[in-house]
C-alpha cells in the first residue's frame, strides 16, 4: 500500500493498473449496492480503501459475514479515482479471497482504544494505527542509527548481554541462573522448562556454569577495548536494569546505542552526540512524514515544530555546578531538595529543559565524581569528572555519556575508593597499561529516543513487547 499511496501523487499514477492488495481488515460498511472494505498491509498508515460490488467474485464471503475486522485478505482490483476526498485513489475490487477469518470476539473492533488496554493485547496492538507508526519510527530510527554511525567510519561491535562486570557499579543486575538437569529422568521432570520438584534431580547453580554471571547493564566497557584497538566504534543492542520502578520513563530490558570514541574528549563526544541526535531526527523528519503528521495530531500536537527546532539549533550546555545554581534561584518549589552533591531528578530535569530553556535539549557537564560512575575522567579541580548528560523535554535523561578515565594509577585509586575488586577489572586496567589514550563515549536509551520522536508518553509504548515489573507475558 505504501507503494501505491506513497509517491507524490498518492497513487494518481497507478490509475487503470490491475493490482493485489494483501492485508488486514480494519473497516466493513456494506450498503445496498456497494461494500467498502479499509485494508491496511502495515507498510503505512493509509489504508487501502477497497470498493466492491455482488459482481465480485468471491462477494459471498461479504455476504456470509466472512469479511470482518481483524481478517486477513487477498483482493484483486484496478486502481481507480477516489470519489471520496478521504483519499486520491481507491481499489475497484473484482476478486476477493478471505485468506484467514476473524473470530467476532475480535479485541480492537474500536476506532479508538486505550493505550493502557492495549498493552494487554501486545500481540494485537501493532495493527493499530499508533503502534504501526511507532514501530515504523522506531524502524527508520535504527535505520538512520546505523547510517549515521557508517558514514561517520564507525565499526559497530555486538557486546555480549551476559557477563560478569557491573558498568554502572548501581548494583542493578540480574543474576544468570543455570538449570542443568542431572540426568535424562531429570530433563523429563521438567515442566515449562522449571523442574517439577526440587528433589535432588535437578543441580539448581544460582550462576553461569560455576561463576557468577549477570545480563548486562551496558556494553560500554566492551565497547572501549574494541575502540583502543579500531578507534570509532558504537554498540546497538540489548541491556537489562534490575530497577523495580514503575515510571513512564523506565523499562527493565531496553536497547542503548552507545558510541566510543577514541583519541576523543569530552566536547567531542558532547559534539557526536548533538550530531546523532540532529542526524536521527532529520531523518524522521524527511522520511516518515506521513507517521509524523499522525502524531502530531493525535499523539502530541506542535511535535513537528518541537523536533524541527532541536535539528536547527545548538543545544543548551551548561555545568553540573551553574545546573544547581538555576535550581536554587528559581521560585519553583521541589519536591526533592537541591543542593550541591545531589543527583538531579525527573523533577529539575524537566524544569531546566521545560521551564528554564523553552524545549530545547541541554547538555549538563562535569558532574560530582560521587554521583557518577568509576569509569569517569577526574577533572582538575579534583570534585568533579568529565561527564555530560543531555537532557530533552517530556522525557528527561536521554543521553548519559563522559570521558574515560585513561591515567592507570587514577582509575587505580578510583576503585580503591569504591571498594571495587581491581583484580577483576583486570582487562579494563590493561587498557590503560597497554596503549592507553583519551576516549569518550556515550549511552542513549532507544526507547526514550523513541518516546522523544512520537510524543509516547509511556516508555512501554515504545517497545514492541515491554519487560518492566509485572509484564513478561508475551
Ligand atoms: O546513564 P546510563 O546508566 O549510562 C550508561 O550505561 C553508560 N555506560 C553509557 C555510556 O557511556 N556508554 O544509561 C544511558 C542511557 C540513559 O541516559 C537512558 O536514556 C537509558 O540509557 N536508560 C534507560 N532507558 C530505559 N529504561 C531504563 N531503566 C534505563 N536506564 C538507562
Ligand atoms: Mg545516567
Amino acid at each position: 500500500i505504501a507503494d501505491i499511496k506513497g509517491g507524490p501523487d498518492e497513487g494518481l499514477n497507478r490509475v487503470g493498473q490491475t493490482l493485489v492488495v494483501m492485508g488486514w481488515v480494519r473497516t466493513l460498511r456494506v450498503q445496498s449496492s456497494v461494500t467498502f472494505i479499509e485494508v491496511n498491509d502495515g507498510s503505512c498508515l493509509s489504508n487501502m480503501q477497497c470498493v466492491m460490488d455482488m459482481e465480485a467474485e468471491g462477494y459471498d464471503q461479504v455476504e456470509s459475514g466472512l469479511v470482518a475486522t481483524g481478517a486477513s485478505i487477498w483482493v484483486q482490483g484496478n486502481v481507480v479515482k477516489s470519489q471520496g476526498s478521504k483519499q486520491k485513489v481507491e481499489l475497484n475490487v473484482n476478486k476477493i479471497i478471505v485468506v484467514g477469518k476473524s473470530d467476532p470476539s475480535y479485541p480492537i473492533q474500536k476506532k479508538r482504544v486505550s493505550r493502557e488496554f492495549l498493552r494487554t493485547k501486545a500481540h494485537l496492538r501493532p495493527r493499530t494505527n499508533t503502534f504501526g507508526a511507532v514501530a515504523r519510527v522506531r524502524n527508520a530510527l535504527a535505520y538512520a542509527t546505523h547510517k549515521f554511525f557508517q558514514e561517520n567510519g564507525f565499526v559497530w561491535v555486538s557486546s555480549p548481554i551476559i557477563t560478569a562486570s557491573d558498568c554502572e557499579g548501581a548494583g542493578e543486575q540480574f543474576c544468570v541462573t543455570t538449570l542443568i538437569p542431572s540426568s535424562r529422568e531429570a530433563a523429563d521432570s521438567l515442566v515449562d522448562g522449571i523442574p517439577k520438584t526440587k528433589d535432588g534431580l535437578i543441580d539448581w547453580s544460582q550462576d553461569f556454569f560455576g561463576k557468577p554471571a549477570f545480563l548486562t547493564v551496558s556494553g560500554q566497557l566492551n565497547a572501549e577495548t574494541y575502540a583502543t584497538a579500531l578507534s570509532d566504534v558504537y554498540t546497538f543492542g540489548p541491556t537489562f536494569r534490575a530497577e523495580n520502578s514503575n515510571t513512564s520513563r523506565h523499562l527493565a530490558e531496553f536497547w542503548m546505542i552507545e558510541p566510543e570514541l577514541a583519541f576523543a574528549d569530552l566536547n567531542d563526544d558532547m559534539a557526536c552526540a548533538t550530531a546523532y541526535l540532529q542526524y536521527v531526527v532529520r531523518h524522521i523528519l524527511e522520511n516518515c512524514k506521513e507517521d509524523m503528521d499522525f502524531f502530531n495530531t493525535w499523539i502530541e500536537k506542535g511535535i513537528i515544530d518541537r523536533l524541527s527546532n532541536v535539528v536547527d539549533k545548538d543545544f543548551v550546555q551548561l555545568t553540573y555546578t551553574d545546573a544547581i545554581e538555576l535550581l536554587l534561584r528559581t521560585n519553583k518549589k521541589f519536591d526533592f531538595p537541591v543542593k550541591w552533591g545531589c543527583d538531579l531528578q525527573s523533577e529539575h530535569e524537566r524544569y531546566i529543559t521545560e521551564g528554564a530553556f523553552g524545549g530545547c535539549p541541554v547538555i549538563i557537564r562535569d558532574y560530582p565524581k560521587e554521583i557518577k560512575a568509576f569509569y569517569m575522567r577526574q577533572n582538575d579541580d579534583g570534585k568533579t569528572v568529565a561527564a555530560m548528560d543531555m537532557l530533552v523535554p517530556r522525557v528527561g535523561e536521554l543521553i548519559g555519556g563522559s570521558q574515560r578515565e585513561e591515567r592507570l594509577e587514577y582509575l587505580e585509586d578510583r576503585l580503591d575508593d569504591l571498594k571495587l575488586n581491581k583484580d577483576s577489572y583486570w582487562w579494563y586496567l590493561d587498557l590503560r597499561r597497554y596503549g592507553s589514550v583519551p576516549h569518550a563515549g556515550f549511552g542513549l536509551g532507544f526507547e526514550r529516543l523513541v518516546q522523544f520522536a512520537t510524543g509516547i508518553e509511556n516508555i512501554r509504548d515504545a517497545i514492541p513487547f515491554p519487560r518492566a515489573p509485572g509484564s513478561a507475558e508475551f
